[in-house]
């Protein structure tokens, strides 16, 4: 695979406009995540968190579909799209949750564990997926957990903070992978009660991949697209956002008269919180990535079907619709 990290890219060329003529000339999608840069999420013609992706991606009829989010995200695409072509502006755009989880252990752990159900957190990569009964999203995880009958024994991986969630909200015993999101673990508990103090009346929303100690602080939890929904229809016109902030720019574009903060990092800000892997992703990489259809998703066969098997059933588990919109529609 050819990994694109630094493309060659013309200074005076107006990449908007060349995405544009690219993006029609090869019946490309641009499918982004929220916390891709704004210039990113602002040229998508879908803007939208895990679940909504993926359905995006499942139902598309374009030929391209161009994933600016990460690796395992655009994976989701090529398995339920295997007959398109799927790009990723940077191969290396991974996920710490991903990383977290080798094949070879989870393997050993399931099969220690064989009365357990397996459900897997779709950040992880496809050889996981492969070995799992149902993937869930933020989104949609509480009402598949809930779903399933009480005495069904769970391994959950690899996120153990969405997890450890789901299992006190619920009170579901569940056995927990070890994995987390370098992201969301660095916000501070300390520095967010300070926040608090300084901004009384303003409501927390918070991302289950945050620990425990935060979002024991927050007054909503949810996936990206459900913390964008509750910030736009909250009647606060301050809202601290634990998550990553580039989510922040479809909120100020929502509700320019309100004022969104990042939770803050331990020292005190918020820079630290921004995904590396997410930020790997530039437009000069969006139009290489459309101008050379590639780097390209490319799965084995033989991992794709047994992936997709319980991506379908997620699918087929969640609740009709998620609260995101297209992008022309966000805010309305
Ligand atoms: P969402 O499904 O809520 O968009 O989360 C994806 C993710 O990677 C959060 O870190
Ligand atoms: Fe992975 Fe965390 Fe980045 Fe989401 S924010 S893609 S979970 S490293």
């Amino acid at each position: 695979m050819n990994l694109v990290s630094t493309p060659e890219v013309d200074p005076t060329l107006d990449l908007v406009e060349e995405i544009n003529r690219l993006r029609r000339e090869k019946n490309a999608v641009i499918l982004a995540h929220y916390y891709q840069a704004a210039e990113i999420q602002d040229i998508a013609d879908f803007v939208g968190d895990s679940l909504d992706l993926s359905r995006k991606a499942a139902e598309t009829d374009a030929d391209v579909i161009v994933f600016c989010g990460v690796k395992f995200m655009a994976e989701v695409a090529k398995i339920l799209s295997p007959n398109k072509t799927v790009v990723l502006p940077d191969l290396k755009a991974g996920c710490s949750l991903e990383d977290s989880c080798p094949p070879d252990e989870f393997r050993k752990f399931i099969d220690a564990n064989p009365d357990h159900m397996v459900l897997s957190y779709i950040n992880c990569s496809a050889a996981i997926k492969s070995m799992t009964d149902i993937i869930v999203t933020s989104s949609n995880a509480e009402h598949i957990v809930s779903s399933l009958p009480e005495d069904q024994k769970i391994i959950f991986a690899p996120d153990r903070h969405l997890g450890g969630y789901l299992s006190r909200k619920l009170g579901r015993d569940m056995l927990l992978w070890q994995g987390t999101c370098i992201v969301h673990e660095l916000f501070s508990e300390k520095e967010l009660i300070k926040l608090k103090a300084k901004h009384p009346d303003a409501p927390v929303a918070a991302h289950p991949e945050c620990p425990d100690q935060i979002v024991q602080h927050a007054d909503h939890v949810g996936s990206t697209s459900s913390i964008l929904d509750f910030s736009i229809k909250s009647d606060a016109d301050t809202i601290i956002v634990a998550t990553e902030p580039g989510i922040i720019h479809q909120m100020e574009k929502a509700a320019p008269h309100k004022t969104f903060i990042g939770a803050p990092g331990a020292d005190g800000n918020c820079n630290c919180n921004t995904c590396p892997y997410m930020a790997l992703n530039t437009m000069q990489k969006l139009y290489t990535c459309l101008r050379d259809l590639g780097p390209e998703i490319d799965l084995d066969e033989e991992t794709r079907v047994l992936a997709e098997k319980p991506l379908r059933r997620m699918l087929e588990l969640s609740p009709t619709k998620g609260p995101s919109k297209d992008v022309s529609a966000i805010g309305e």
